[in-house]
């Protein structure tokens, strides 16, 4: 096999890889995919206005979200299910980022337990992604554990009270194959993905689990159980991300689950401007959502984002290759990251700004 050279070649060899049901449940967003399709071509809506004549012999990568130290801007999203892409799944999406030093953000929907996942790493930038169910004391012992393999926040999704309805799925009646399991959830209960008739069988977990109540008051209850940090994953809008600050969340990742849940809601990269002017000095921000080149990263930094997180390219990586696969994937769009500053005449992240942009 040659060596794909960038984010796109691996997405084609992850399809010949895969069986046509992991195919589907990575690739697809919801409905009529329109926001999925948005979350790229929003890219193409910004130009970049570059600057000549500066030293870009030393380009510094390097950032702070929520007291700790990333190599780079670049981390991990939550993602279901990595076993279906590859037998190392989450452990080798986990090495990859212990020896980049960048964060992870592990699914509570994973199929390596989070112990398993954190005993792969050497630091512990790493940040639990919560479901919560209806069933509190499940969802309590979850945080728990979490505490207690050294995850050092808590990302609570708020985009899905129930899951987004991709269509592929419920033709598919998507499940997990039979030697797969919710791995952070067997333990405490015998929950699996149902194998239902004519739906998906995410679907219907999210029916029957997940708790579509959920409101700021539950984050009190949230923060009354942990002393983590939270951190809200798929806030739009700028009143909510002030309702955020206004109840201690120390972080959010603008976010509309890679076209996943709603569809036709606002690309995340637009959301971006309104959301940091409302907020930007007062918390960290991270966004995701079609990040596939370094010039990505570029314009979501320039727009005020601290960091990025990509999603399906890890998945594609894992089916190619494996742990190589998902390295090879953050190298290259840290290579990219690299030629886009050096090539707009920006050597340090910290001073990528909308100077750099014209829409
Ligand atoms: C996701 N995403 C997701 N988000 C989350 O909070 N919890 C989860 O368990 C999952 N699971 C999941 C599975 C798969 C297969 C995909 C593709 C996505 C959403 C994810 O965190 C992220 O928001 C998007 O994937 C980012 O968009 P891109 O990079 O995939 O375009
Ligand atoms: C998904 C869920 C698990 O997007 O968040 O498939």
């Amino acid at each position: 096999m040659t060596q794909p050279i960038n984010l796109f070649e691996y997405e084609s060899l992850a399809k010949e890889k895969l069986s046509g049901m992991a195919w589907d449940y990575y690739r697809s967003g919801a409905l009529d995919e329109i926001t999925l399709r948005k979350n790229r071509t929003v890219f193409e809506q910004y130009e970049l206005y570059p600057k000549m004549l500066v030293d870009v012999s030393n380009i510094d990568l390097s950032t702070n979200i929520l007291g700790q130290t990333l190599s780079m801007p670049l981390g991990v999203a939550p993602m279901a299910f990595q076993c279906l892409a590859h037998p190392d799944g989450e452990k080798a999406t986990a090495k990859v980022l212990s020896d980049l030093k960048t964060l992870l953000i592990l699914s509570t929907l994973s199929t390596t337990s989070l112990e398993d996942v954190a005993a792969c790493q050497s630091h512990n930038l790493r940040w639990f992604q919560l479901y919560i169910h209806r069933d509190k004391g499940l969802t309590k012992a979850l945080v728990e554990r979490a505490e207690k393999a050294g995850y050092t926040a808590l990302c609570v999704t708020v985009d899905a009270p129930m899951m987004g309805r991709r269509e592929a799925d419920v033709r598919n009646q998507f499940t997990l194959p039979s030697h797969l399991q919710l791995a952070n959830l067997v333990s405490l209960t015998d929950l699996a993905i149902p194998s239902t008739i004519g739906e998906s069988g995410l679907f219907a977990y999210f029916q029957q689990q997940i708790d579509p109540s959920i409101t700021w008051k539950d984050l009190e209850w949230l923060q009354s159980i942990t002393n983590l940090p939270i951190v809200l994953k798929g806030i739009l809008r700028a009143d909510d991300a002030i309702l955020a600050v206004k109840n201690g969340v120390k972080g959010i990742i603008i976010s509309n689950h890679g076209g996943r849940q709603l569809d036709g809601v606002i690309a995340s990269l637009d959301a971006l401007p309104n959301i940091v002017n409302a907020v930007g000095d007062k918390i960290d921000i991270l966004m995701d959502g079609g990040i596939r080149r370094g010039t990505d990263i570029f314009k979501a930094l320039a727009l005020g984002a601290k960091a990025v997180l990509i999603g399906r390219p890890i998945l594609w990586g894992l089916a190619v290759n494996g742990e190589a696969g998902v390295n090879h994937i953050l190298q290259l769009l840290k290579d990219e990251l690299i030629l886009a500053m050096a090539l707009s005449g920006c050597p340090n992240i910290r001073k990528i700004n909308d100077s750099f942009l014209i829409k």
